[in-house]
C-alpha cells in the first residue's frame, strides 16, 4: 500500500510532482477549515504543511499510528507542535536556505519603501490627485549611508547586511553568539539589542518566533529607536507587539514601519490599516517563483526520505 499524505495547499508543481506514487490528497488553494484538515489527516503517514495551518496534537491524534513526519513548507514551524510531535515519534522538517535571498530582498523592499514611502506615493497617483512634482512632497529618510540593526544574525540576517554593504550603510546585529566570520565579511558589529535599537535609523527582525522572542519589540523597545527609525519585520508578527507600534507610528514616535507578517494573520490590527506610515504586504517574504519552487520541492524530499526511513535533510526535533 503507497503511503497516504496529505499537502495542505495547493504548492507548486516542483514539490507536487516528487509525490508521484504516493498516495497524495492535496486540499485547495485556499487554508483548510479545521474540520477539513483533521478529516484529511486520519489515517494519514504523512503531512506536508504550510505555515497557515496549525499542525498540533489534535491533528497528529487524527493521524493517529501511521504518522511520521510532519513536513512544514517554511523555515519557520512555529505553526507545528513540536513536542507533540516528538512525543508521538513524529519527525518535524522544515525548509531552510532556500529562501534567505529572497527574504533579505523582501526586508529591504520594504525598508526602501517605507522610507520613502512609496505606499502614500502610489496612493496619490491612483486617487487622481496628484497635481504635480513638489520640492518637499512626500519626502523622507535617506536609506544609503545610514546604520541598520539586524536583529537575529542567522542565514536571513545575514543575507540583509550583504545587500546593506551595497548602500553603505553600517551594520549592527544582535545575536545569541559572535558571528567572527560574518563580521569580518561584512563589517557589521554585535551589540546588545538596547544599543541597536538606540543606534539604528533601520531596524530589520529575523528571529524565530519562540517563548522568547514573542513581544521582543513593545513599547519600551520603540521608546528607544530614534525619531526618524524605520522598523522591518518579515519574520513572525507576535514578535512585534502590534498595538504598540500603531500607537508609536500614529504618535510619530518612530517614521514609519514595513511589515510583512502580523500577529493574527490573515487579520491586521486595525490601528495599523488607517495609517500612512507603514507599508503592509501579505506575508509575501518568500513568494518569488524561483524560492517557492524551492521550498515545494525540498519539503517533499523531506516527506520522502522520512517516509523511507531515512534521515531527512532538515529535521527540527531536538
Ligand atoms: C517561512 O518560510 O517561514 C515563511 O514565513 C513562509 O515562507
Amino acid at each position: 500500500m503507497p503511503h497516504r499524505v496529505v499537502v495542505t495547499r495547493r504548492i507548486p508543481g516542483a514539490g507536487l510532482d516528487r509525490l508521484g506514487d504516493l498516495q497524495t490528497v492535496v486540499l485547495g488553494e485556499e487554508p483548510p477549515s479545521r474540520e477539513d484538515l483533521l478529516a484529511a489527516a486520519r489515517g494519514a503517514s504523512g503531512i506536508l504543511s504550510t505555515v497557515t495551518e496549525r499542525i498540533d496534537a489534535e491533528v497528529m491524534d487524527a493521524a493517529g499510528p501511521p504518522l511520521r513526519v510532519v513536513a512544514n513548507m517554511a523555515v519557520g514551524y512555529d505553526n507545528v507542535d513540536v513536542a507533540a510531535a516528538t512525543a508521538r515519534g513524529v519527525v518535524v522538517t522544515n525548509t531552510p536556505g532556500v529562501l534567505d535571498e529572497t527574504t533579505a530582498d523582501t526586508a529591504f523592499l520594504l525598508l526602501m519603501a517605507a522610507a520613502r514611502r512609496l505606499g502614500e506615493a502610489e496612493r496619490l497617483v491612483r486617487s487622481g490627485r496628484w497635481r504635480g512634482w513638489g520640492p518637499e512632497q512626500l519626502t523622507g529618510p535617506d536609506v544609503w549611508g545610514k546604520t541598520l540593526g539586524i536583529v537575529g544574525f542567522g542565514r536571513i540576517g545575514q543575507a540583509v547586511a550583504r545587500r546593506a554593504r551595497g548602500f553603505g550603510m553600517r551594520v549592527l546585529y544582535t545575536s545569541r553568539s559572535r558571528r567572527e566570520e560574518a563580521e569580518r565579511e561584512l563589517g557589521a558589529r554585535r551589540v546588545e539589542l538596547e544599543e541597536l535599537l538606540r543606534e539604528s535609523d533601520f531596524v530589520s527582525l529575523h528571529v524565530p518566533l519562540t517563548p522568547e522572542t514573542r513581544h521582543l519589540i513593545g513599547e519600551r523597545e520603540l521608546s528607544l529607536m530614534k525619531p526618524a527609525a524605520v522598523l522591518v519585520n518579515t519574520a513572525r508578527g507576535p514578535v512585534v507587539d502590534e498595538a504598540a507600534l500603531a500607537a508609536a507610528l500614529a504618535r510619530g514616535r518612530i517614521f514609519a514601519a514595513g511589515l510583512d507578517v502580523y500577529e493574527r494573520e490573515p487579520e491586521v490590527h486595525p490601528a495599523l490599516l488607517g495609517l500612512e506610515n507603514v507599508v503592509l504586504a501579505p506575508h509575501i517574504g518568500s513568494a518569488s517563483i524561483e524560492t517557492r519552487n524551492r521550498m515545494a520541492a525540498l519539503a517533499a524530499e523531506n516527506l520522502l526520505a522520512a517516509l523511507s526511513g531515512q534521515r531527512p535533510p532538515n529535521p527540527v526535533n531536538p
